[in-house]
């Protein structure tokens, strides 16, 4: 640890590896351990800074730890999140989820939602929809009491108003007797046999990744309870995985033969939500 020209500390960063991705993760980790704006950190080169931090930040991206986890925050819909390891980090893909689940809203006319969100993690699309929706009342629930403590840290952090408390999947939903209009999901859904990148199988909490039967689990669990919980007129947005569609389509026809279904593509043009209406 010393005091270093930012240039001479950013250039030996960067003679471990010429990758362009790699480049931009390490402006970025310099950026915030700096707190500098990309701009001032090319401007202010020949500044001498402590390197202490950067340094720190270096030697756990170097042992694969996920960006957003080293810095405690990551982005998501406009906004910044907490993160520790107890969560996920949030994916691009979820901002799509909630960009979904706002139009439906919206096309359907719902006033004053109530949403409720399974496998809420660190609240990232409950309370994107608290913030977005004005007059909604959100609740996210999680089987995990460390992911719901990050999530409400977010919840004052953000000065959102969502209700968030322990439940698996829907069971203490039902018991309370609680109705909603909207249910939004982004379950566990990879299938333990399948290929997971090092930095999230080491990193990432597998409450939060791998479900049993293949991935199709969590689905099920909900499916069942589903009815109970959505008012009428109401409709459920799933993330999925592209490779779930037959096993998801079975288990609709068993559990909720008379509920409306579509799959929906995201950017990338993966079958990636699955639309269900009462
Ligand atoms: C894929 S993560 C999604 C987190 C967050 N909603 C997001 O989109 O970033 C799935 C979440 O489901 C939670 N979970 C796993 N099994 C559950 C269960 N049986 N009941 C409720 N939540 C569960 C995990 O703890 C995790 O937070």
């Amino acid at each position: 640890m010393a005091n270093r020209l930012v240039k001479d500390i950013l250039l030996e960063a960067l003679k471990i590896n010429s990758d362009e991705a790699y480049k931009q993760d390490i402006y970025y980790l310099a950026q915030k351990a700096f707190s500098l704006s990309l701009e001032e950190l090319i401007l202010k080169e020949n500044e001498i800074v402590d390197d202490a931090i950067f340094i720190q930040y270096l030697k756990r991206y170097l042992d694969k730890e996920p960006l957003y986890y080293i810095l405690g925050k990551a982005p998501f819909y406009k906004r910044e999140f907490t993160v520790n390891n107890n969560v996920l980090i949030p994916r691009n893909e979820t901002e799509e989820l909630v960009y979904l689940t706002l139009n439906k809203i919206k096309e359907k006319k719902i006033i004053n939602p109530r949403i409720i969100d399974v496998g809420s993690g660190s609240g990232c699309i409950s309370i994107t929809l608290d913030k977005e929706i004005k007059d909604s009342f959100v609740t996210g629930v999680d089987i995990s009491l460390e992911a719901l403590k990050v999530a409400k840290t977010n919840n004052e952090e953000l000065k959102a108003n969502v209700n968030f408390y322990q439940s698996d999947c829907l069971k203490n939903v039902v018991k309370n007797k609680e109705k909603y209009d909207v249910l939004v999901s982004n379950p566990p859904y990879i299938d333990k046999e399948q290929f997971v990148e090092e930095s999230v199988l080491k990193y990432e909490p597998h409450l939060a990744l791998f479900a049993e039967n293949k991935g199709l689990a969590i689905y099920e669990k909900i499916f069942l309870d589903l009815d109970l919980v959505l008012n009428e007129n109401g409709f459920a947005f799933f993330e999925i995985s592209p490779d779930l569609k037959d096993g998801l389509i079975k288990l609709i026809n068993k559990i909720l033969p008379t509920y409306k279904y579509d799959f929906i593509f995201d950017i990338n043009n993966f079958l990636r939500f699955l639309y269900l209406e009462k």
